[in-house]
C-alpha cells in the first residue's frame, strides 16, 4: 500500500472530486488530496474543495482555450512538484494535457472519461453514444498517454441505455457510476498491487473494491 498524493485537476462541478473526497473521508481510499487546480474562474470543483479545506485555485491556462501548454504548464507542475502531488487525476478537466505534464508524473495521470473506451473519446461521450444508438454506454478511468482518451484503461462500469434516454438522463445515470468507478480505480492504484502487460493494466482480483472483493 502505498498512499496517494493528489494533485485534481477540474473545469466544473467537481462531483468526481466528490467522490473521491468522500472515500477518502470514509477510510476507504488511502490518500490525500495536497491540491485541486481548474481552469475555470469560480467552478465549483474550486469551492467543494475549500469547503473541505483543500488547497484550490485557479490556473489561467490562457492564451490556449482547449489545451495545457505553455507557461501555464510549466506553472502547473511546479505547484503540483511543489506541493508534493505524485498522482494526478483529471476529474471533468476540459483540456488536453501535453507530453511535459506526462514526463513529470509518468504513469501517474489518470482520468475519467463518460463512455466505454476506446468507442467515442472527446466531448460529450454519452451524448455520442446515445446517438449512435448503443444499448450499452459507460465509463472509464484510463492512465492519460499523449493520445486524446487513449490510455491503458484501469477500471470500466456499463450503463444500460434505456428507450426513453435524453442525453441529460443517460449522463446522470453514468455519473453514478463514475463516483463508484474513480475512487476504485486509484484504489487500485494506491493498493500497488497492479502492473503493465502492454496495454493491459493488470490487478489482483478486488484490489479496487473496498472490502477487498471485487465487482469487476
Ligand atoms: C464527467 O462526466 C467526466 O466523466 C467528464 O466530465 C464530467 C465531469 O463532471 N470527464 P464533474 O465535474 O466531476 O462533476
Amino acid at each position: 500500500m502505498s498512499r496517494l498524493h493528489l494533485g485534481i485537476l477540474g473545469s466544473g462541478a467537481g462531483s468526481n472530486m466528490q467522490s473521491i473526497m468522500d472515500a477518502i473521508d470514509a477510510g476507504t481510499l488511502d490518500a490525500e488530496i495536497k491540491i485541486v487546480m481548474a481552469d475555470v474562474e469560480g467552478a465549483k470543483i474550486l469551492e467543494r474543495a475549500s469547503k473541505r479545506g483543500i488547497k484550490a485555485m485557479h490556473l489561467d491556462c490562457s492564451p490556449w482555450k482547449t489545451k495545457l501548454e505553455g507557461e501555464a504548464e510549466d506553472r502547473c507542475i511546479e505547484i503540483l512538484k511543489r506541493e508534493g502531488v505524485d498522482t494526478v487525476a483529471l476529474a471533468g478537466f476540459m483540456r488536453i494535457v501535453k507530453p511535459k505534464l506526462l514526463a513529470a508524473f509518468p504513469q501517474r495521470v489518470v482520468n475519467i472519461h463518460p463512455a466505454l473506451l476506446p468507442a467515442f473519446p472527446g466531448v460529450a461521450g454519452w451524448k455520442q453514444a446515445l446517438d449512435y444508438g448503443c444499448k450499452v454506454a459507460g465509463v472509464t478511468v484510463h492512465f492519460v498517454d499523449a493520445g486524446t482518451d487513449t490510455g491503458p484503461i484501469i477500471v470500466q462500469k456499463a450503463v444500460p441505455v434505456l428507450d426513453g434516454d435524453t442525453p441529460e438522463s443517460l449522463h446522470a445515470r453514468i455519473q453514478i457510476q463514475e463516483h463508484l468507478a474513480y475512487p476504485e480505480a486509484l484504489r487500485i492504484l494506491a493498493s500497488g498491487e497492479w502492473r503493465m502487460e502492454g496495454r493491459r493494466v493488470r490487478y489482483r482480483d478486488g484490489a479496487g473494491t473496498e472490502g477487498g472483493r471485487s465487482s469487476m
